[in-house]
């Protein structure tokens, strides 16, 4: 089973922070990150679509420069990083799902990644690409056929796993508080692979497992 350390090791330092995925790198198989573009066009590695929340900053991600980023406090003293930053941080250390949480963010994280591959960094095979909006996923996948895709969903769906199949995923990412032993059992039988998020208590993460899941996403993956 896929141990995932949730924006890094949240649970033991600021989300999506480079400090978060050191903490992260000896804890786990792979480690799942969010991604916007800002206003200046840097992939920047953040979850919230507004600052308050996660740095002293106010307002809307895509509406600041990557200047106006850096100049915040992630956490810690933490800065947001940028997705090339903590590739280069990971050094193919773990595998990587990378979450496209922003709007048009596929073309410019194909770029990122494409480049890392290119440089003999990283092979295609050591990242899933996951996101909500399903479209985006589609745009990823005209660009990189081979890559792995995880469809995210937070409901149980009434025709269960069929709607990976729309987005030619490899992944089905379920949320923990909506999944079934009739959906992982579903997307099994499709050839999928289901990996639950977000898992942080022991008991929950007992039962999770006992689904026969292939993967958690948790804070604190060294529960896992
Ligand atoms: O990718 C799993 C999980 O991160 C999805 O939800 O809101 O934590 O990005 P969220
Ligand atoms: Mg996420």
């Amino acid at each position: 089973m896929i141990k995932i350390g949730h924006r890094g090791a949240m649970g033991y330092a600021p989300e999506n922070t480079l400090l978060s995925f050191k903490k992260a790198i000896p804890l786990c198989d792979m480690v799942e990150l969010d991604v916007y573009v800002c206003k200046t066009g840097e992939v920047i590695v953040f979850h919230d679509h507004r600052l308050e929340r996660c740095t002293n900053g106010t307002g809307h991600v895509m509406d600041k420069t990557f200047t106006e980023l850096r100049a915040l406090d992630a956490g810690e003293g933490e800065q947001i990083p940028t997705l090339a930053e903590v590739l280069e941080l990971i050094d193919n250390q773990v595998a990587i799902n990378i979450e496209l949480k922003g709007p048009g963010t596929a073309y410019p994280v194909f770029q990122v990644v494409d480049q890392f591959i290119k440089d003999d960094r990283y092979t295609l095979d050591r990242f899933v690409i996951s996101s909500f909006n399903h479209p985006e996923l589609n745009h990823f996948k005209a660009l990189a056929p081979d890559a792995s895709i995880g469809c995210l969903i937070s409901c149980i769906p009434a025709d269960l796993a069929a709607i990976a199949e729309s987005v030619q995923a490899e992944y089905l990412n379920v949320c923990g508080e909506f999944i079934s032993q009739e959906l992982v059992d579903d997307a099994h039988r499709r050839g999928l692979k289901v990996m639950v998020w977000t898992v942080n208590e022991i008991d929950d993460i007992a039962y999770i497992k006992g689904l026969g899941v292939d993967g958690i996403f948790s804070n604190y993956p060294d529960r896992l």
